[in-house]
């Protein structure tokens, strides 16, 4: 469990996190969603014990940061935003590097190697310079030291960004394994790639916290518009709509290809209606679909269009 409450760091008089509090249950994936600059980065450094917050606190399984740093940090994996810089290391060698650099004892560091090297799908790639790896393998190079102590919490800042679309896919794959074990917190400033992965949203938008929901409560907010198609339509069209599906106000007329479109907010009960009210005066009408709003519009909308 992870609790921040009046989180804030200030470099100077600038002030990159704001008073954020959020609470992240044993077991839940949590996307840390914003712009750049948002104070993904620092929250994140916060959280791992490498900066020291300028203001309120954080407590990891009941224990305070920085105060227990140490014992915090043995809980965490973290995989910074760059790639791994140790780039003329081979894989083994970095690995091994990692667990050293963790102090773990020889049955641990040969348990952890064995089972993040398993977890991530690089054992065909032990003995290759990282260098030579794809961005993808690299990045699993880098999942694969954050997990060499096997953390309960992972933190990933910016995972899947600088990848092809079938890279993405894998890391978020493996993620998402990876999800079963552990708590895990990634940042992204794409909302889809949240939305593949995680259970909750944070949005941070200028160093503060502007929403905080699950998934499925987002989705449901994003907003489902239908549209109704018309040949021939009558003048009164827009009374006879307003009437039948009982809207505050007369539905704007659209011409489109001769005919005449009619966009409603609303789902499946207000394209019934349509169909009702056709029927009943036997209008022509000739489509109606529904549309709903993307998740990236919501995103853009949330954050004031600041992308
Ligand atoms: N060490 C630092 N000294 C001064 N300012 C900093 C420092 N680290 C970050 N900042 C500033 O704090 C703000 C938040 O930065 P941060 O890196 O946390 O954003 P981010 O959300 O991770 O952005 P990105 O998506 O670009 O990675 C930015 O304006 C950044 O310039
Ligand atoms: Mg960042």
């Amino acid at each position: 469990m992870i609790q921040v409450k009046n989180l804030s760091k200030q470099f100077g008089n600038f002030t990159a996190v704001n008073n954020i509090s959020f609470e992240i249950k044993a077991g839940e994936v949590a996307g840390l969603l914003g712009p750049n600059g948002a104070g993904k980065t620092t929250t994140m450094r916060m959280l791992t014990g490498f900066y020291n917050p300028t203001g309120g606190s954080i407590q990891i399984d009941t224990l305070s940061m920085p105060a227990n740093r140490q014992t915090i940090q043995k809980k965490i994996g973290y995989l910074p935003e760059s790639a791994s810089s140790y780039a003329d290391m081979v894989v083994w060698d970095f690995l091994h590097f990692a667990a050293d650099a963790r102090g773990l004892s020889a049955e641990e560091k040969a348990k952890g190697l064995e089972k993040s090297i398993a977890a991530t799908g690089i054992s065909e790639y032990l003995y290759h310079p990282i260098h030579k790896l794809s961005k993808g393998y690299k990045q699993r190079v880098g999942l694969a030291s954050a997990l060499v102590h096997d953390p309960s919490i992972l933190i990933l800042d910016e995972p899947t960004s600088g990848l092809d679309p079938n890279q993405i896919a894998e890391i978020q794959n493996l993620i998402r394994e990876l999800s079963k074990e552990k708590t895990i917190i990634l940042s992204s400033h794409i909302l889809s790639e949240v939305e593949a992965v995680a259970d909750r949203v944070l949005i941070i938008a200028r160093g503060e916290l502007t929403y905080d929901k699950s998934i499925a409560e987002l989705k449901n907010q994003s907003q489902t518009t239908t549209l109704a198609a018309f040949r021939n339509a009558p003048e009164n069209l827009p009374d006879i709509l307003r009437e039948s599906l009982g809207l505050p106000e007369r539905p704007q007329p659209q011409m489109r290809d001769g005919e005449t479109l009619f966009r409603i907010a609303g789902d499946k009960e207000t394209s019934h209606r349509i169909f009702r009210a056709a029927a009943e005066r036997n209008l022509e009408l000739t489509e109606v679909y529904r549309e709903t709003e993307s998740l990236e519009t919501l995103f853009r909308s949330i954050t004031g269009g600041n992308k």
